[in-house]
């Protein structure tokens, strides 16, 4: 049970964020034993995602001279781990839209977390250390930084009027919302959606990285995905894409980056670097958000 300040988060209704369905339909991904074919059974129930993934199938992201009809298609064509990430990015867009937040504009928040799910996967593929990289579950790296906020949103919801005053005293001494979270109150965002996250049943690859993206220096556990994170999320900050309006981010992300190649990069080199993924940050939040839609 999700529980702040006192008040209760009774059921998942209150953040319809996911579905049983789509959690079911991770484990099914994740299962060895699955067939394509039941995977496939099991979206097409869906009508409204089926047809999401068609169309981003036949997209300019992975486009080929061969289209892709169904469901089954795109799963051989793609694979696994991309209908996975791709069916979490689309249910948590239709689940966002349901929502309406006093403090959190929702577009922004989006934005956010796509960008740092972008960037997660995209640090993990080119720049993390092959140690991480093997023991880990690649897949979880894109949907532990898409869901990494989830949160600031129970946050939002259970009391609109601390998060606001929260906001307010991170932008008077510049400070970033994690600290003053923890320095005003008991709680953290990114505690409370760990919490969150295994409760709906999500894998603690997913789960454990989201509860230490603010301080991924201190996990004992899925290092790689927590450093990743924590990069991607001030990354994606420093592109431009902040979860809240007023948001301060001066987190030190050096430790993190030792984790990676970035660090043995020149400055010159470096710089080089970071402004290709900015600029492959801003394709993707534009595409996704023609594919999408915007909150
Ligand atoms: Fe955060
Ligand atoms: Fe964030």
């Amino acid at each position: 049970m999700i529980e702040l300040y006192g008040k209760k988060l009774e059921n998942f209704d209150d953040l319809p964020v996911l579905s049983e369905t789509i959690i079911k339909l991770l484990a099914l991904l994740d299962d060895i034993n699955s067939t394509n074919k039941q995977i496939a059974r099991i979206i097409s129930l869906d009508v409204v995602l089926s047809a999401k993934i068609i169309s981003l199938a036949n997209s300019p992201l992975y486009a080929s001279n061969k289209p892709v009809n169904d469901v089954l298609q795109a799963i051989m064509k793609l694979g696994r781990a991309e209908i996975k990430n791709m069916a979490m990015t689309i249910k948590f867009s239709s689940a966002l839209k349901k929502i309406q937040l006093k403090n959190i504009n929702l577009d922004m928040f989006w934005k956010h977390s796509l960008a740092t799910a972008f960037l997660s996967n995209k640090l993990m593929k080119e720049y993390l250390d092959k140690k991480y990289y093997r023991a880990e579950q690649q897949s979880s790296f894109y949907i532990a930084g898409l869901l990494h906020d989830i949160g600031l949103l129970i946050f939002d919801i259970l009391d609109p009027d601390k998060l606001e005053e929260l906001e307010k005293i991170a932008e008077r001494i510049k400070n970033n919302i994690a600290e003053v979270e923890l320095n005003e109150t008991k709680y953290i965002h990114s505690k409370e959606g760990e919490k969150l996250l295994k409760e709906m049943g999500l894998p603690e690859s997913i789960s454990y990285p989201v509860g230490y993206h603010h301080n991924s220096v201190d996990s004992k556990d899925y290092e790689g995905i927590s450093a990743i994170v924590n990069i991607s999320d001030v990354f994606a900050s420093q592109f431009g894409y902040y979860p809240l309006q007023s948001v301060v981010y001066n987190h030190n992300i050096d430790e993190p980056i030792k984790l990676t190649s970035l660090s043995d990069l020149s400055d010159e080199d470096f710089k080089i670097a970071y402004d290709e993924l900015k600029s492959a940050t801003e394709m993707f939040i534009s595409f996704a958000g023609l594919m999408l839609g915007s909150q």
